[in-house]
This record gives C-alpha cells, sequence and structure tokens, in this order.
C-alpha cells in the first residue's frame, strides 16, 4: 500500500452540490478520480453537463441533475436518483454557495434573506436528507460522510463579508452539531466543515472585483497580492 489506497472510494457513492464549476467541480473530479460515481449537482445545467461529460471522458462515472439547494422537495427526488442510480449513497459535499460583499450598512435585508437560504438553508437540507438515507435503515443505510463547505470567513472577522461570514459560521456550527448527534446516536456518519482561503474561482473573482472598489485599491493584482500574502502557502 502506499497510502494512497486509504484515499481509494471505489464502489463508494457521492453527491456535489454546486458541482458545475469551482471547487464543486474540482471536488467531483476528485472523488471520481478516487472511484467513486458521482452525481453532480447545480443550478447551472449547460455547465454541470460539461462538467460530467469531462469527468467521464478522463474514465470517472458521473452524471448531472438539476438542484437548486434552496428547495426541500428537490433534495428528496435527488437522494432518490443518487441511490437509484448508483446503488448508494455514502458522501455528501455540500459545496453550492454564493456570496455577498458589502458594507452591512449597504446590505438589504432580501441579500441577507437569499444568502441565508443557499448557504445555511441549502446546507442544513443537504445534512438532514443525507442523514435520512445514509443512517441504519436509511434508503442507502451504510453510513457515510458530509463534508461542508465553509469559509475562513465562518471563523474570523473579514470586513465587507457580514452576511456571507455569519453564514459560514453557521455552516461551521451546524456542522459540529450534526457530527455530535451522528456520533451519540451511533449512525455511522461523520460531519465535518472545510474553511478555504481564497480559492481563484468565478465567486473569488468577483470577491476580488469589490473589494478593490470598496478599499480603492489601484489594481486587481494589488487586491490578489493582499490576499496571497495572508495565505501560508501563497
Ligand atoms: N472561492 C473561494 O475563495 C472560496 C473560499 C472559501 C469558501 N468558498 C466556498 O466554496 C463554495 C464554492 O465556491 P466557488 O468559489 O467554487 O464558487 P462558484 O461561484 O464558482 O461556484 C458555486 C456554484 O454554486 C452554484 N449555486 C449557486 N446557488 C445555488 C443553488 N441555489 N443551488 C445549487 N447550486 C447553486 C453555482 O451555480 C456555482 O456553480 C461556496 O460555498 C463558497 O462560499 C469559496
Amino acid at each position: 500500500m502506499d497510502g494512497k489506497d486509504e484515499f481509494r472510494l471505489d464502489g463508494k457513492v457521492a453527491l456535489v452540490t454546486g458541482g458545475a464549476r469551482g471547487i464543486g467541480a474540482e471536488s467531483a473530479r476528485v472523488l471520481a478520480a478516487a472511484g467513486a460515481s458521482v452525481l453532480v449537482t447545480d443550478v447551472l445545467s449547460a455547465v454541470g453537463k460539461e462538467t460530467t461529460e469531462a469527468i467521464s471522458a478522463a474514465g470517472g462515472t458521473a452524471a448531472y441533475r438539476d438542484l437548486d439547494v434552496t428547495r426541500e422537495e428537490e433534495w428528496v427526488a435527488t437522494v432518490e436518483e443518487t441511490v437509484a442510480t448508483f446503488g448508494g449513497f455514502d458522501v455528501l459535499v455540500n459545496n453550492a454557495g454564493i456570496e455577498v460583499v458589502k458594507e452591512i450598512a449597504d446590505t438589504s435585508h432580501d441579500e441577507f434573506r437569499r444568502i441565508t437560504a443557499v448557504n445555511v438553508d441549502g446546507v442544513f437540507l443537504g445534512c438532514k436528507h443525507a442523514v435520512i438515507a445514509m443512517r441504519p435503515g436509511g434508503r442507502a443505510g451504510r453510513g457515510g460522510s458530509i463534508i461542508n463547505i465553509s469559509s475562513v470567513a465562518g471563523m474570523i472577522g473579514v470586513p465587507w463579508l457580514s452576511a456571507y461570514g455569519a453564514t459560514k459560521g453557521a455552516v461551521r456550527k451546524l456542522t459540529k452539531d450534526v457530527a455530535v448527534e451522528c456520533g451519540r446516536l451511533g449512525y455511522g456518519i461523520r460531519c465535518n466543515s472545510i474553511h478555504p482561503g481564497v480559492v481563484e474561482t468565478v465567486l473569488a473573482e468577483s470577491f476580488f472585483r469589490k473589494n478593490q472598489a470598496l478599499t480603492g485599491a489601484a489594481s486587481l493584482d494589488d487586491v490578489k497580492s493582499a490576499f496571497t500574502a495572508v495565505h501560508p502557502i501563497g
């Protein structure tokens, strides 16, 4: 065993939300490369289908389905389809997310409600329906792993990210509670949150641009350099 075998996922079934592009698409690619069958879900059908085609072309097993994470009935149907298509449900990556980059004084209540719907309700519904399916006696019934994509902004204070940071802090706490509850109940389900720094995706590009406008930085490169400098590995 070269150590990499520990990370094989042959025979496992994974569902990734917001998997059409960015961190979600890369998560789907890596899960498939490790041997998992992956259901990629998103609200961007065309991009999502391209992502699954690329995974299949590289020898992986993947399918695409629309899933708006804010809609509970779509979660129920998606979990059903995951088990029906691939014969199980072992890994959920709750990755779908949106951002608001604004001073709190300029953030409308509707914007706060919308980001909470996607980033918090979406993760709550994902955890809920994954637990129902993965726990003993559930539709899949063999335990599993739930991975919630939070953010470093869910742990530290960041200017112009109060709405976003509140949602990511909520994800961090929800994750801990789901984890200890599943442990206490002996469900065989782990629940962990990941707190990335800045990863260059469509979301981050928009974050850089808004940051430049808000701070009056001379160039986008200056903004990127400032963020690069606070990441331990650059
Ligand atoms: N990029 C970063 O620097 C960074 C840092 C920390 C955390 N994150 C988190 O990582 C996750 C992915 O971010 P990304 O940078 O890849 O962003 P992205 O915008 O490239 O991708 C997000 C995906 O989520 C999808 N999505 C949005 N609303 C949805 C909904 N209601 N239902 C289903 N899908 C929906 C989008 O269509 C998109 O495909 C997010 O939760 C984000 O908050 C990103």
